[in-house]
């Protein structure tokens, strides 16, 4: 059977607001999170007798970059096999990953990936999971992991895993263009919620302040660029210097909406008809040195 392609989008946090530490280690947030034109390419070749007892054997994955683990830990590779597991499917499949999303980023690439995996083999399984199940899958692969089965922009509530969709707001960010960097460096997910919990409650937002914010602007019509919200910034950014200092000279000098996605360490600015992008790449590589990662995309 021949292989066939599946995109894997990127996604930004518009808005993130950690409201609190749960009982179970997890972090309760608030956030809108829109996928991006940009994004992987996972090819999929399905092989339908792999004949292997477990499902260990019968997925494999090849990535053209050779810095990305392609064993185990690998969420393609657990994606595949969670799914495997919870059907009873028989069948397996080659994966070859294009991989386009920085990792360490806050920008979901890996849990996009697991995400179009599922698609994948639930279409060539012939449709074992219904949308709730999918989710339910998804959710327990990565808490960024279920926002990725919807189109367009949606909000997160609990652990990422409570997925609604914008549909009024969505008219706001659709088509908007995005400049995203990412300096050399990235940032681990997990260090970032522990620095968040360190310094408790002194980072978090409370979740009727988070909801508040998130109504005013929904209900008031107003522009994208005042949407813009990120309290895990503080933590990351006392760290990393290189960030801020960056976002404060873009939007000096061009006046542009810039903030941290995720836990970073990718940053986005919202692109205005009249900015003038090869400057603003030009300061971006001024800053952060000739290898950082620049691209252009639209909010989709
Ligand atoms: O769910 P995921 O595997 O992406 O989470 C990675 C880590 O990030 C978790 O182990 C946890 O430390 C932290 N996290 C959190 N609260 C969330 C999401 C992630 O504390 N809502």
């Amino acid at each position: 059977m021949s292989a066939s392609p599946t995109f894997s989008p990127a996604k930004i946090n518009l808005f993130l607001a950690i409201t609190g530490r749960r009982a179970d280690g997890f972090h309760d947030l608030v956030s809108v999170v829109a996928p991006l034109e940009f994004g992987d390419t996972l090819w999929v070749e399905p092989k339908p007798e792999a004949g292997h007892p477990k499902p260990e054997g019968r997925f494999t994955l090849e990535c053209d970059d050779p810095a990305l683990p392609t064993d185990a830990s690998n969420l393609v590779l657990r994606a595949a096999r969670a799914f495997a597991g919870a059907s009873g499917w028989r069948g397996g499949a080659h994966f070859r990953l294009e991989k386009r999303i920085p990792p360490g980023a806050g920008l979901g690439g890996g849990s996009s990936n697991a995400v179009a995996v599922l698609r994948a083999l639930n279409q060539i399984a012939g449709g074992p999971f219904d949308a709730a199940q999918l989710a339910g899958l998804a959710a327990g692969l990565g808490s960024d992991c279920p926002l990725f089965l919807h189109a367009g922009p949606v909000v997160l509530r609990g652990r990422g895993e409570q997925v609604a969709p914008l549909p009024a707001a969505a008219a706001r960010l659709r088509g908007r263009r995005v400049l995203l960097f990412k300096p050399g460096i990235g940032v681990s997910t997990p260090w970032a919620y522990a620095r968040m919990a360190a310094g408790a409650p002194r980072h978090y937002l409370p979740a009727a302040g988070a909801e508040a914010r998130l109504a005013a602007w929904l209900d008031g019509g107003a522009r994208a660029e005042s949407l813009l919200f990120n309290n895990m910034e503080e933590v990351v950014f006392a760290k990393f210097l290189a960030l801020p200092v960056l976002l404060d000279a873009l939007r000096g000098e061009f006046d542009l909406a810039a903030r941290m996605s995720g836990s970073g360490s990718a940053c986005f600015a919202l692109l205005q008809e009249a900015t003038p992008v090869p400057a603003v790449i030009a300061r971006i590589r001024e800053f952060w040195g000739p290898a950082a990662f620049v691209t252009e995309t639209k909010i989709s």
